[in-house]
Formats: structure tokens, C-alpha cells, sequence
């Protein structure tokens, strides 16, 4: 058996690719990280090498010491990680103090993980607290209409959720809690991992303005299919803006209405 032929790494490698044809990976933009479940490292145990060197992450995630991570690599293309897994993407193993990581499978020929690395570790430790160890997915693309909204709408967290919920009304049932938003910041370090990781206490999909999207789910289908909804509701309100802006909408009362019916609790501050 070999680490690719495993089915959590097959589906990692699939939504690579499907991300890579939606169009939101030019070169080597954005990035993809699992959090392995033990039962998984349990299969992988033959298959990896623990002995390579301790790298520090740049941020402390101790709640996520000893886990694995899959994750893709620095300077690597989305688009060729389908073509050869193991020079593109890697498993990483969190020291016990969550401080250093080592790569243990994969990113052959010294490449290391995504530069976002800490952005991301930063997110799945707050996402592992507040869903129970539930969430185990962090997808960042770069998205081309949620990146073109931040030229022009506030930098505001109220106006994000409340536009993109308007523009599909399967927007508030596929992410009830809202969308957050980061303003500009320096990419790949520990202060916008910081900033981000925060909002992900409280949101699934959080915008850094005039960059990308960071979208976190229970499952990679999940994280992937919440990128992608956010995005198609960004394409159509850039489509809606382009022809004058909108003439009628989804009100509150009808948010509300869909709240009840389909279960979901939104909430009042984006409904003002
Ligand atoms: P990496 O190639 O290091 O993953 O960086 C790409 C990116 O999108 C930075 O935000
Ligand atoms: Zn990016």
C-alpha cells in the first residue's frame, strides 16, 4: 500500500483538482490542510518517516500537538498536485508542545508546507476547540469574485454575510453564522493567522480583502462546497452590480421565514 492510494488521500487529491478547475489556483495560489483522523495515522504508521528534522511553526497550536496534518506545499501548484502527489503535497507531524512540525511523508526534495501553514494550524486549533474536534478541513482560494466584492463593498463583516445571503437562498442555511472579513494584511505570517483564527471562532468562511477566502468544514466535501456557494453568491452579486444593482431582494422577514423552516438559527445582528 502506498500513502496515495488511501481513500482520505485520494479525496484530498480530488478536491485539489476540482478546486484547480474552478479557477481559484493560479500558480501556486491558495492552499489545502486536513487534520488526519487517528484511525487514518493508524494506517499510515508503515508508510511514513518521523525521523526528519524539527521546523518551528512560526505560532503555538498546543491542542493540536502530535496530530498530522495533510497539507499542500509552498510554491506548489494546485494544478500538479494530481500529476505527483508526493512532490506536491506532505504529511506534517505537530511536536507535543504544538510548537515545530516535521514532514514525515511526502514534499519530496526539501519542500515544505503552504507558507499559510500558520494560518491554517492557527484555524484548526480554534476550529477543533469550538466543534468538539468535529472540524478537520481549512481551504484557502483565491477567489475571483469574493476578491473583487473587497474593491468595492465595506471591509465590514455585516455587509459580507448580508450580500452574499441575498444572492442565493441557499446562502444562510449552507453558512448560518455569517462571513468574516480581514482587512488587508501582510499574507503568510503569524499576525494574519491570528486575525483570522479569531473570526473562525465565530465563522466557517472568513474574506481576506483583496487576497482570498478561508473556508473550514467537518469534511473536505464540506469545506469545498462552502468555498464554493460563497463564491457562486459573489458571482452573481458582481453580475447584479454590473447591471445597475439590485431592483428587489431577500428581506429579513424572508430570512427569517427560511430560518424556520429549514432549521437554522441566524443570527439578528445580520438581519437588522
Ligand atoms: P503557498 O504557495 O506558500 O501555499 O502560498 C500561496 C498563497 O496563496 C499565499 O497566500
Ligand atoms: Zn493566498
Amino acid at each position: 500500500m502506498k500513502v496515495e492510494e488511501l481513500k482520505f488521500v485520494k479525496d484530498f487529491v480530488r478536491i485539489t483538482h476540482d478546486a484547480w478547475l474552478k479557477g481559484w489556483h493560479e500558480r501556486n495560489g491558495g492552499n489545502f490542510s486536513y487534520r488526519i483522523k487517528d484511525e487514518e495515522v493508524a494506517e499510515l504508521k508503515e508508510l511514513i518517516n518521523e525521523t526528519s528534522e524539527c521546523t518551528p511553526i512560526g505560532v503555538s497550536v498546543p491542542n493540536l500537538a502530535n496530530e498530522y496534518f495533510l497539507v499542500t506545499g509552498s510554491g506548489k501548484y494546485m494544478r500538479n498536485v494530481i500529476l505527483d502527489p508526493e512532490a506536491n503535497i506532505g504529511i506534517a507531524k505537530i511536536d507535543e508542545k504544538g510548537k515545530n512540525y516535521k514532514v514525515v511523508w511526502g514534499l519530496i526534495n526539501g519542500a515544505r508546507p503552504t507558507s499559510e501553514f500558520p494560518s491554517h494550524l492557527m484555524s484548526h486549533s480554534v476550529k477543533k476547540e469550538v466543534t468538539n474536534g468535529k472540524n478537520r478541513v481549512i481551504l484557502h482560494s483565491h477567489t475571483t469574485n469574493i476578491i473583487a466584492l473587497t474593491f468595492v463593498l465595506p471591509l465590514d463583516s455585516k455587509v459580507f454575510t448580508r450580500e452574499l445571503w441575498e444572492m442565493a437562498t441557499e446562502c444562510p442555511v449552507v453558512f448560518p453564522s455569517g462571513v468574516g472579513v480581514v482587512p488587508w494584511m501582510v499574507p503568510g505570517g503569524a499576525a494574519i493567522a491570528k486575525e483570522t483564527s479569531k473570526l473562525m471562532k465565530e465563522f466557517d468562511i472568513v474574506v481576506w480583502a483583496h487576497h482570498g477566502t478561508f473556508a473550514s468544514g467537518e469534511t473536505m466535501d464540506l469545506a469545498f462546497g462552502l468555498m464554493d456557494t460563497a463564491e457562486k453568491s459573489a458571482e452573481i452579486l458582481v453580475k447584479v452590480l454590473s447591471m445597475g444593482g439590485k431592483k428587489q431582494t431577500i428581506t429579513s422577514d424572508n430570512f427569517r421565514d427560511l430560518a424556520k423552516d429549514f432549521n437554522v438559527s441566524l443570527p439578528e445582528k445580520f438581519l437588522g
